[in-house]
């Protein structure tokens, strides 16, 4: 692992409910250096954001949780950590997949082609407002070549090579070391603004869900606080995480 400490301490399981329930109890019974990651082979009770399962056969892809512990972050800068993970995971498939497009769909999915090929949740333990533990859950479609959801990929399905989970964990401790100390020296501005150059379909139309209704929007941009602003009918809205969701439409 080419980096200071993300990554440095690794734990590695064969089978877990879930790599975040196991950092969420590691962290409550010991010592855990900052950057340390958990990753697994299968995961029997998986979870994606909005209460959602997370479905990974068994060897095929990537699963795992960083530990990060920013000491000095307010849980008013908790975008940024979703932001700069999101950003990480981005880039790493990026690079081990160059020839295709790979984009963030708000807040962090991947979206490789676009299609889904990762997805990200992040668990915040908090104290006195501020952010003990981090736990950045991330989960890659490396290997798997049939899915359930239509729009869901893997980096094999798009570029037809083999992969190697470990080296795409590799890449992304790197990228997500690079940006996690950009967060601790306070370049909130460069994080909101590479996000936003990634995101996808920010200057095309796009669905939104909202209000049980599917809007018809442009103009994407994210905001500091993590809230989605669009133009829709000629007037600005903006919407939080729980108002509205993107459609893959
Ligand atoms: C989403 O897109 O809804 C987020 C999916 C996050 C999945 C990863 S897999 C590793 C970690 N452990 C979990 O139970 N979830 C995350």
């Amino acid at each position: 692992m080419n980096t200071l400490f993300i990554g440095q301490n690794k734990i590695t399981l064969q089978t877990i409910d879930s790599t975040n329930n196991y950092a969420a109890k590691l962290i409550k019974v010991s010592y855990v250096p900052d950057g340390t990651v958990i990753m697994a082979q299968t995961q029997t009770q998986g979870r994606g954001q909005r209460s959602n399962v997370w479905h990974s056969e068994p060897h095929m892809n990537l699963l795992c949780s960083f530990i990060l512990q920013p000491k000095t972050l307010g849980t008013d800068k908790s975008f940024y950590m979703s932001a700069m993970s999101a950003l990480a995971a981005k880039e790493a498939i990026q690079e081990v997949s160059p020839q295709s497009d790979v984009k963030i769909k708000w807040p962090n999915d991947i979206i490789l082609n676009d299609k889904k090929v990762g997805g990200i949740l992040i668990e915040n333990s908090v104290v006195k407002g501020l952010i003990k533990f981090g736990i950045i859950g991330i989960g890659v479609n490396v290997n798997q070549s049939e899915f359930s959801f239509s729009r869901a990929t893997s980096i094999r399905n798009e570029t037809n090579k083999v992969m190697d989970s470990d080296f795409l964990l590799k890449i992304i401790s790197e990228k997500l070391e690079k940006w996690y100390l950009i967060l601790l020296r306070e370049g909130y501005h460069d994080i909101i603004t590479a996000y936003n150059k990634t995101l996808w379909k920010r200057d095309l139309e796009n669905k939104i869900d909202m209000e049980g209704k599917s809007l018809v929007v442009t103009s994407l941009s994210v905001r500091e606080d993590g809230s989605i602003s669009f133009s829709h009918k000629g007037s600005l809205k903006t919407a939080s995480f729980s108002e509205a969701q993107i459609s893959y439409e």
